[in-house]
């Protein structure tokens, strides 16, 4: 029961508002829980949630004010938290053996297959418990972060059933440049999702429940793809909305698909696609594109412009590397003029961080490539599936390094803790869309992409990974070490 493209109204997720607040720090309450929604029309899709809802309810916090999180889960499964772009202190970063367990978790019959062996060889994991209280400090750039499941070989699947939720960072100076704000300021969390006909969702895990052995079928090794495109949950939603500036901040949530979004017109005429920001918040000055790739996990923050376009008219999102239906996006529909006040002014940002070269202590290189690991074909960094007790890499804190990443196939190469800057691709001068400070990078196939970054903030023990879900389910992780 597919609905015709831009019908359904775009819904936004709701603001969690904090349970509390003491000291300066807001405090927030989460459940995870199991529950069904009307996705696709006249049918209930069951789903594991944030609060109920698919995205999670939208965190906003203001820069270097600090945010507990106390998630509980009430799932039949353990579950991880990350805050995907946080600058975040190891413990409450979400590594994917720290698991909060759900009740009743037979911890001596899932143990020689699950994750939570790890939890009890590795001794530096965390103890497992059935709520856990995450500490954010939130001392970073403002931009849109989000939050979802990381748990060790389940993340795909978990993503999937619904754990993702959004979390925006401002500040005085954001807030300062006039950019479109209100209403016209839209989250749009992108992702596909695949349906059976009384609307659960399909997924090709070998073990439906989740609970003991990871892993997909083998025809889905290189990605889970679903053929209904969802924006904040809805199946190719329409926005109704006036002749104004908007700002879209685009995340890509999708496990493995791909978009080369572009706003298109009735007439058929393309909007600039006016880039303000990366995942690391806003651009030193905009962007233009035609067309903008978004890899998984990646956030464009962008303008684009309804000025001027005839009130009864449309402006479709699509993705060019979409087929049939996975083309279209979403759509606005313009049902009202209006005057502008908002603008983009040329400078946006003075306080990005501008490593050079001959700062970096050392360049390492990582491949990312397909190989075997215990579990059958998986995906190998440096040559080797990951392991919690192995340490991969040591950093020494606030040294700058370059990282030359190796792609096989695409890797949207995604680094906890730290953001970085793109210096070149093949040798050649970084593309368009690469401007900003990042946190994750499309590795296109067969591509050597170098980045720059310092490793600041935390000493301990973090991630680095291909945020193709179901590549880092198969192992394409990697231990940081920050000391
Ligand atoms: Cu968005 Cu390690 O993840
Ligand atoms: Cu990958």
């Amino acid at each position: 029961p597919l609905p015709p493209p831009f019908q359904v109204p775009l819904p936004v997720p709701a603001t969690l508002a904090p349970a509390g607040a003491s000291g300066g720090t807001d405090h927030y309450e989460i459940t995870q829980r199991e529950t069904t929604a009307e996705i696709l029309p006249g049918v209930r899709t069951p789903l594991w949630t944030y609060e109920g809802t698919f995205p999670g309810p939208t965190i906003e916090s203001r820069r270097g004010r600090p945010v507990t999180v106390t998630h509980h889960n009430t799932l039949p499964v353990p579950t991880v938290v990350h805050l995907h772009g946080g600058r975040t202190a190891p413990e409450s970063d979400g590594y994917p053996t720290d698991l909060v367990l759900p009740a009743h978790w037979p911890q001596t019959t899932h143990a020689a297959h699950d994750a939570g062996a790890h939890t009890m060889h590795d001794p530096r994991a965390a103890v497992t418990r059935l709520s856990r209280d995450y500490t954010f400090p939130l001392d970073q750039r403002p931009t849109l972060l989000w939050y979802h499941d990381h748990r060790m070989d389940f993340t795909a699947p978990a993503i999937w059933r619904g754990l993702a939720g959004l979390h925006i960072i401002r500040d005085d100076a954001e807030d300062d440049l006039g950019l479109p704000s209100g209403a016209r300021e839209l989250p749009l969390m992108i992702t596909d999702r695949a349906f059976s006909a009384d609307g659960t969702l399909t997924y090709p895990s070998l073990d439906p429940t989740l609970r003991l052995r990871p892993g997909v079928r083998d025809p889905y090794l290189a990605g889970v793809l679903g053929d209904v495109i969802l924006v904040n949950g809805a199946p190719w939603p329409v926005h109704e909305t006036d002749t104004a500036r908007h700002r879209l901040r685009v995340l890509n949530a999708s496990n493995a698909r791909h978009y080369e979004l572009e706003a298109v017109t009735d007439t058929g005429r393309r909007l600039p696609l006016v880039q303000i920001g990366a995942d690391q918040g806003l651009l030193a000055a905009p962007v233009t594109h035609h067309a903008l790739p978004v890899a998984p996990a990646e956030r464009y923050d962008v303008v684009v412009d309804f000025t001027g376009l005839p009130v009864g008219s449309r402006v479709k999102l699509l993705n060019r590397l979409g087929t049939g239906r996975t083309r279209d996006v979403m759509a606005f529909h313009i049902t009202r003029a209006t005057t502008d006040d908002s603008r983009v002014p040329p400078v946006l940002s003075t306080d990005l961080p501008s490593w050079r070269p001959s700062d970096a202590a050392v360049t390492r290189e990582f491949s990312f490539r397909a190989g075997r690991t215990h579990g059958g074909h998986g995906w190998l960094i440096g040559g080797l599936p990951f392991d919690p007790a192995r340490s991969d890499v040591t950093v020494r804190l606030g040294d700058v390094e370059i990282w030359r990443l190796i792609a096989d196939v695409h890797h949207p190469v995604h680094l906890h803790l730290v953001g970085f800057r793109v210096l070149s691709r093949n040798g050649r001068p970084p593309l368009p869309h690469d401007a900003g400070l990042k946190d994750t990078v499309s590795l296109r196939p067969g591509e050597a992409v170098e980045i720059i970054t310092r490793f600041d903030g935390y000493r301990g023990r973090y991630l680095f990974h291909c945020h193709n879900a179901e590549h880092e389910d198969m192992a394409m992780m990697a231990n940081l070490e920050i000391v």
